[in-house]
């Protein structure tokens, strides 16, 4: 855990996550910093605490030790958001201070009695209500529900500027002693940036439309600094993560950079030699791509890369009367995040019957994929060479597509 200044009587304490799925599920492989922000006015407040995973906070308490501050002087606990990764400690925390008041929307109220059974010392807060904690920090909290549950508000320091946004504008990837964006080189920046849409695309992607209305709520606020719950803090240029995340949330719509996403699955190697190939094409044309392996990719990272992408090559075999199954995993899980509006190409063998392609078309309009599909290509056994060069025409059809869209 370490622990920096953000701006005149604010500070950061962070606890870096490795080696551990976030949610029960994403693969972390840069790991993932989860903050909490300490607010000194004549008041103390403390902002999504934080703690070791193992749920003991005795680390945090060795540097407020550090800050001079009391343990028994934090007169509140303010929870934007009720989920674990930020609340886990409460419990641990109120073993040693049971005075303190938890400043929350009713909807977090209704949370941590359900998950903590707590219910006592509890100040509700409304959109826009204010808290005065002295010396000029009086705090403002602003609704911003289903970024990322519906519980979250974000919390708005009128003196410094600084906006507590939670989930919002957070980040993967964990942070150092050089956590504050105008202490990165460009390189830094472009790996946060990276980090975010793989945070953005795994974790908030699904409330993309509530995204937009937070960022045109906030907007109406004098932001200087952008304090997240998770990765770096933005006091050089909040702008770039605002813009960055606007652009996230619009990718949903379906056009996004000029660039394909490739997933394929292949048994025997057959559906591998076509899909060979249309990385050749792609590269020849100069097209932006990437290529992920089902099952083998990570899941996460493979959302990132469709969710950036305007096209997508779905390639896989038939496997039973249906689609190679991680093939189909992937898709419910891409669909499950909403998606929508892609270009898109499926190629792939089968054997005897096919099956794959029904499946396919059943999935997309199950789930509203709303994807522009071209006529697909497939091949009995290996690829012939008649079957390549329908591939080929159909992937520059694709190329076409995906520029069509980006330039529209
Ligand atoms: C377990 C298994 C199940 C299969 N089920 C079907 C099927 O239901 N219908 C079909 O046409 N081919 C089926 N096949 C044949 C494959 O689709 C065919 O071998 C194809 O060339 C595999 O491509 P790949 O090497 O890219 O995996 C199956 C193959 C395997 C190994
Ligand atoms: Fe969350
Ligand atoms: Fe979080």
């Amino acid at each position: 855990m370490n622990i920096t200044k953000v701006v005149d009587n604010t500070y950061k304490l962070s606890v870096n996550l490795e080696d551990m799925l976030f949610e029960g599920l994403w693969e972390i492989p840069n790991g993932v910093s989860l903050n909490s922000y300490i607010i000194k006015g004549e008041k103390t407040a403390i902002i999504d605490g934080v703690c070791g995973w193992d749920g003991v906070p005795e680390s945090l308490f060795k540097l407020l030790d550090e800050l001079d501050i009391e343990l028994k002087s934090i007169e509140y606990l303010i929870i934007n958001h009720m989920e674990p990764d930020h609340s886990g400690w409460i419990e641990d925390f109120r073993k040693i201070h049971p005075d303190f008041k938890v400043v929350c929307s009713q909807e977090s109220a209704d949370l941590l009695e359900a998950f903590y059974d707590h219910t006592d010392n509890i100040m509700v807060v409304k959109d826009n209500n204010t808290l005065d904690l002295g010396n000029g920090h009086v705090l403002e909290f602003v609704k911003i529900p289903n970024v990322h549950w519906p519980d979250t508000i974000a919390t708005f320091d009128r003196l410094t500027g600084t906006l507590f946004s939670c989930d919002a504008f957070g980040s993967f990837g964990k942070t150092g002693e050089n956590s504050f964006d105008d202490m990165l080189n460009q390189e830094e920046i472009d790996f946060f940036e990276k980090e975010a849409l793989r945070y953005y695309s795994n974790i908030v992607a699904s409330f993309s439309l509530p995204v937009k209305k937070a960022i045109e709520k906030a907007s109406t606020l004098p932001i200087k600094i952008i304090a997240p719950g998770h990765g770096i803090v933005w006091r050089k240029n909040p702008k770039k993560i605002i813009d960055d995340y606007i652009r996230y949330a619009n990718y949903q719509k379906g056009p996004a950079k000029e660039k394909i996403s490739i997933i394929w699955g292949s048994m025997y190697g057959m559906t591998e030699m076509a899909v060979k190939e249309v990385a050749k094409i792609l590269e020849n044309e100069g097209m932006e791509y990437d290529m992920y392996q089902v099952p083998e990719a990570s899941w996460g990272t493979l959302l990132a890369s469709v969710w950036e992408s305007t096209g997508v090559i779905l390639a896989m075999p038939t496997y039973e009367y249906k689609m190679f199954p991680p093939m189909a995993a992937a898709l419910e899980e891409i669909a499950k995040k909403k998606a929508f509006g892609k270009k898109a190409f499926r190629l792939g063998s089968y054997g005897w019957s096919g099956g794959a392609q029904r499946e396919l078309d059943d999935l997309v309009n199950r789930c509203k994929l709303n994807w522009d599909f071209i006529e697909p290509v497939e091949f009995k056994g290996s690829p012939k060479d008649e079957d390549l060069q329908r591939i080929e025409e159909q992937v520059l059809k694709l190329i076409e597509e995906v520029k069509k869209a980006v330039n529209a």
